[in-house]
């Protein structure tokens, strides 16, 4: 088989084609990587990976946060889960239609995920990516100079709290009454040295900003960064598998109709204690 690389029609990612990601050589690894780094997306369709095969192929990139876990409206017993407000699942999964990169709540922000699909709804359900560092590099000169220095705190108490929902402590991955990190809102990427806007729904409270200010900071940056030619959105076909840098991507997903079954497998990766930590302050 031949690899072979096609640009998306945006300012970052590639479908890759021609590769068994299930059964991939160090050699073929070692081209995925710098690949994974130069486009920060790539899109591999047809894979059908086992769920033995994405925990391995994933776990070449470091280890995971979790482990290899489901995500959509199909219950363990099979069945479809109700469009239900009261129920945890649906209130995460309709948070995570705001734009966020994965984990920035947490004391150490993941760097990269592996997803997958296995059973997708006839329409929406989609996922979109957006470029942060187009996004920084075509802010004017005068925000690069205002935001250079600050940072925001992140929360997923908070952000779920601005859809209506408020989650109780220990009632789910990242409610675990963790202290918000702050983080820079402009991060160098550890390996390309390249920056990248560090935003998302999970960002609050600019220091030094009052909240209304943060808000309407946080709010413009986004809107402004997650638009074309800086935006990919991805529609399902079942044996699809995609690799995305969480360190410079922001991503969100689409509704669907929850009568529709949409199960997909994300294999989170865990990020580099050195380089993505965000710092703790005393409140
Ligand atoms: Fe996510």
């Amino acid at each position: 088989m031949t690899m072979q690389v096609e640009k998306l029609d945006a300012s970052f990612g590639a479908q890759v084609t021609g590769v068994a990601l299930g059964s991939i050589s160090d050699t073929g690894f070692d081209q995925i990587y710098d690949l994974w780094l130069e486009h920060a997306l790539l899109v591999f369709p047809g894979q059908h990976l086992t769920k033995g095969e994405q925990e391995a192929f994933a776990s070449r990139f470091g280890e995971l946060e979790f482990e290899l876990s489901p995500i959509g409206n199909v219950k363990k017993d099979g069945t479809l889960r109700v469009d239900d407000d009261s129920d945890n699942v649906v209130q995460i999964l309709k948070g995570n239609e705001g734009w966020h990169y994965d984990s920035t709540y947490m004391e150490i922000q993941a760097l990269a995920t592996v997803f997958t699909a296995h059973r997708v709804p006839s329409k929406g359900g989609q996922t979109g990516w957006a470029d942060m560092r187009s996004a920084y590099t075509a802010l004017k000169d005068d925000l690069k100079i205002k935001i250079e220095d600050l940072s925001a705190f992140h929360s997923l108490y908070h952000s779920q709290r601005k859809i209506g929902h408020d989650p109780k402590t220990g009632s789910g991955y990242g409610f675990d009454n963790q202290q918000p990190p702050l983080r820079p809102l402009v991060k160098i990427h550890p390996e390309t040295g390249l920056p990248a806007l560090l935003i998302g729904r999970h960002a609050y409270d600019i220091a030094g900003l009052t909240e209304h200010e943060s808000e309407r900071l946080l709010g413009e940056l986004t809107n402004f960064a997650c638009q074309p030619p800086r935006l990919y959105i991805h529609s399902w076909t079942v044996g699809d598998a995609v690799l995305w840098d969480n360190r410079c991507l922001m991503h969100r997903a689409y509704p669907w109709d929850f009568s529709e079954a949409r199960e997909m497998w994300l294999a989170r990766i865990a990020g580099n204690p050195q380089t993505e930590s965000g710092s703790a302050v005393s409140l």
